[in-house]
């Protein structure tokens, strides 16, 4: 089927920026969808945010503003919409309401979860903190609002060292990624009370793996995300947040590049930096991939998927991710 004139004039110019990584039979499934998602947008003041590892025709073709956690949730502070739709995971979607508790925040499907986030509950943190009086608990924002409520302060892996540094004492909590806390730990003198938790997309990579890639592409930079297995990141030449990796390719343009990480991103990072050649083995995270156009479309036509958090969290939880994005990156 033709795409009418309107869909083309208004979707064209987003297919020529992504045509490298979005195939153009797909594309004509896309196209009607961004239309009618970029103008339903607009007639109801709605804020389509959208993380570093949502598909590109969501990054590039609707999101308002993507970027990593950190910055989604400083930008939920900030939006003057009406409506946020978080293109990303429950906790983050949780995290925009507590920025941000006047808006509606909708998430496209409430399966969208996280296996950091589902690791641990508030009665685990609880427990946590009998057994270590007064030691102060760190959370990684990949949590749920009633482990937030137990937190002092929360951090993404763009901040953690910062976050841990700032609390100005000898031993923390540092919950709930142990891969994210041996790296934190790696960086600074204090102690580190890990939680066992890992995420399942990131823990999968091998240093093996990487070592192949590297004598097959001699000359090949690799950067990785801190929720990758400590021998992963050490065989890698850069780690950081999504998007202090996005801002190493920007600044640094490799001839060739693998992104250890989750597949989207290096799809949505290539589009931006047409003479890096990237390196692709990566593994797709399942919460993520759970949020499609369609999806997007439906709850925004619906305002159905509102993220609501009981009274007795909201106060507790806000304070400890407010405290994280004073601290900034
Ligand atoms: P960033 O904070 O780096 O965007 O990471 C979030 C995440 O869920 C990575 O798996
Ligand atoms: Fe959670 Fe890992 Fe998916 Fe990020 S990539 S949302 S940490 S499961």
């Amino acid at each position: 089927m033709e795409l009418s004139t309107d869909i083309k004039i208004s979707t064209d110019p987003i297919f020529n920026r992504i045509s490298k990584v979005v195939p153009e039979i797909e594309w004509k499934i896309h196209a009607p969808l961004i239309h009618k998602i970029n103008k339903l947008k607009k007639d109801k003041n709605a804020v389509i945010l959208a993380h570093n590892y949502q598909t590109p025709e969501i990054y590039h073709g609707v999101a308002d503003f993507s970027s990593d956690s950190l910055a989604l949730a400083v930008e939920a502070s900030k939006t003057k919409a009406d409506i946020i739709v978080m293109c990303g995971v429950h906790f983050m979607a949780e995290t925009a309401k507590l920025m941000s508790p006047n808006k509606k925040v909708l998430l496209p499907d409430m399966k969208a979860g996280c296996s950091l986030s589902s690791s641990i509950t508030g009665e685990d943190v609880r427990l946590l903190k009998k057994k270590n009086p007064g030691v102060p608990v760190v959370s990684y924002v990949n949590t749920s609002a009633d482990v937030k409520s137990e937190t002092d302060i929360c951090c993404t892996s763009a901040n953690a060292v910062k976050v841990v540094e700032s609390l100005g004492v000898k031993k923390v909590i540092f919950l709930p990624d142990k891969y994210l806390a041996k790296y934190v730990a790696s960086k600074t003198n204090v102690k580190i009370v890990p939680w066992n938790g890992t995420c399942e997309v990131h823990e999968k990579f091998t240093a093996k793996e990487i070592n192949e890639i590297k004598e097959q592409n001699p000359g090949i930079v690799v950067i990785a995300h801190p929720e990758c297995p400590p021998d992963v990141i050490n065989a890698s030449d850069f780690a950081g947040s999504t998007s202090g990796m996005n801002e190493y390719v920007k600044k640094n343009q490799p001839k060739k590049v693998m992104m250890v990480t989750e597949c989207s991103m290096s799809d949505n990072v290539q589009v931006e930096n047409p003479n890096v050649d990237f390196i692709k083995p990566c593994n797709l995270c399942p919460h993520m991939k759970r949020i499609t156009l369609a999806k997007i479309l439906d709850c925004l036509e619906k305002e159905n998927n509102e993220i609501l958090i009981p009274n007795n969290l909201v106060e507790k939880a806000r304070l400890s991710v407010e405290r994280m994005a004073s601290i900034g990156r």
